[in-house]
């Protein structure tokens, strides 16, 4: 139910909360200036009055809110310095949560606010901070957001989710992935369940292979710290892409609610399992070396920048191994989907940015004689952020009647519409964890993930290398060249 909520938000200082948590909060309200939300700031740093407020205007003004808007949530809102590993300081800052926000009358609906507390923190913070939390007094109705990663293995996620359930019932926990946020992927429901011509094509006796990536020319942006630990598997394919699978490929949930979605997911993350189940063949890893990188901009105004090699970036030790490219071949293995392989892959530094789903659908049985071949492969390409669809079908080449060509039909589907941020954030407000990761499926993504982190680890698969600015490698395969 859509009602006011306190957002309370924990690693405030951090970059996360600037970049995107808050502009999220401020497309969300571009789109519903009306809505009743209060951000609470808490980190360890002092900062001077009127500081934090200052960063929340201009956060949800560069997120699209209106003035008015803008000032009635700044108003609002406040800075508290917590340490959240800490059961007191917590005690006191979910007191001023639930305590009428300032310069207002202690309104009727402001004693049943729904406070959410957003966990922008490391997982290994994050599991002190619920240790913590087990001896504060908690607020009627607290929902949990936790960013990703969600633990760090299997073993982490299960023992997360077990100190967590001691503290909220499931449903009042989220786990924050924000390409459920995304507006293609949200399409992918839609395009599946609402449209007959696709429905009855979308199992394995047609399709013929699917690959999900999500390639970016993005290099390391100074974020070293972090992904330095984590790498391409971690920081993609554990949380964004096995998402995606799992909408792809989900039985069709007879109701879009949160626990029909939820359920439908973890049935079909549950039925994957590695192709072959050999890690050594079914993944692969690389990381970039010195290379140029070319870009366009919104524009179409090229530019150059020069990359280091992925080594040698400020704050990465190479001793550590770490991939920033990489890809890893599943099975849904159940009778939709047995014998197709579901390739996910995602890497930085790249010069060819494609971000996509693609399904390749299986030759016809029998290509009329007559007709003179090569058949191009039918496709339908789900295109992520720019939103866009594709259908390539084959057809008669032009000058040649008996001939075959592949011909696109393109939808772009670019609208103003919320940012990802905005839409997974609006759903957690309003207590709906639609578009939240469920417990059960944050370790399903582990177990599949780290039997490939196992084998990367004893070194059963080689680190690959490619120049930043190039190609995904000839040999991994890549659907579309
Ligand atoms: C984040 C990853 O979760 O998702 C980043 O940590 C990645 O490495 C980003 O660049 C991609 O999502 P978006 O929405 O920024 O394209």
């Amino acid at each position: 139910s859509n009602r006011a909520a306190t957002l309370v938000v924990l690693g405030a200082s951090g970059d996360l909360t600037r970049r995107l948590l808050l502009p999220g909060i401020g497309s969300l309200l571009a789109q519903e200036p009306d809505r009743e939300v209060r951000v609470i700031g808490a980190d360890r740093d002092e900062r001077p009055d009127g500081d934090f407020d200052a960063e929340v205007r201009a956060a949800l003004t560069e997120g699209g809110a209106g003035d008015e808007a803008v000032e009635r949530v700044a108003a609002a809102s406040s800075y508290l310095r917590t340490d959240a590993t800490d059961s007191a300081s917590l005690q006191r800052l979910l007191e001023a949560a639930a305590a009428p926000a300032p310069g207002t009358d202690a309104a009727e609906h402001d004693g049943e606010r729904r406070v959410v507390l957003y966990f922008a923190l490391p997982p290994a913070v994050t599991a002190k901070v619920c240790s913590a939390l087990l001896d504060v007094d908690l607020p009627a109705e607290l929902h949990l957001a936790m960013e990703k990663p969600f633990g760090e293995d299997e073993a982490g996620a299960r023992a997360l989710n077990a100190l967590v359930a001691r503290l909220v019932p499931e449903d009042q926990v989220h786990r924050v992935d924000h390409f459920l946020g995304m507006s293609t992927v949200l399409d992918i429901i839609a395009l599946r369940f609402a449209n007959r011509m696709f429905q009855a094509v979308w199992t394995g006796e047609h399709v013929e292979s699917i690959e999900i990536a999500y390639d970016e020319a993005l290099a390391l942006e100074g974020r070293a710290g972090y992904y330095d630990h984590a790498g391409a598997l971690r920081d993609m394919i554990q949380s964004h892409l096995l998402q995606v699978m799992a909408l792809v490929t989900m039985e069709p949930p007879a109701s879009i609610t949160d626990r029909d979605l939820r359920d439908a997911k973890a049935a079909a993350l549950r039925a994957t399992r590695l192709w072959g189940g050999d890690a050594t063949t079914a993944s692969r890893r690389a990381r970039y070396t010195a290379g140029t990188i070319e870009t366009a901009d919104a524009s179409g105004e090229r530019s150059e920048r020069s990359v280091p090699s992925y080594v040698d970036e400020d704050g990465v030790d190479p001793a550590r191994g770490t991939e920033t490219l990489a890809q890893v071949t599943l099975e849904v293995a159940n009778s939709r989907w047995a014998g197709v392989p579901i390739t996910l892959r995602s890497g930085k530094a790249l010069g060819v940015t494609q971000k996509h789903v693609v399904l390749t659908f299986a030759d016809v049985r029998h290509l009329p004689s007559g007709l003179t071949g090569p058949d191009p492969k039918d496709r339908l390409v789900i295109g992520l952020n720019p939103d866009t669809m594709e259908l390539r079908v084959t057809t008669n080449a032009s000058h040649d009647p008996l001939g075959l060509a592949q011909s696109v039909m393109r939808a772009d589907m670019r609208q103003a519409s919320l940012r990802p941020y905005g839409e997974v954030l609006g759903g957690i407000l309003d207590g709906n964890g639609m578009l939240t990761v469920r417990g059960d499926a944050a370790e399903e993504c582990w177990r599949i993930c780290d039997e490939v982190l196992a084998a990367w680890a004893a070194d059963e698969v080689p680190m690959e290398e490619y120049p930043a600015g190039s190609d995904v490698p000839e040999a991994w395969g890549a659907a579309l060249r």
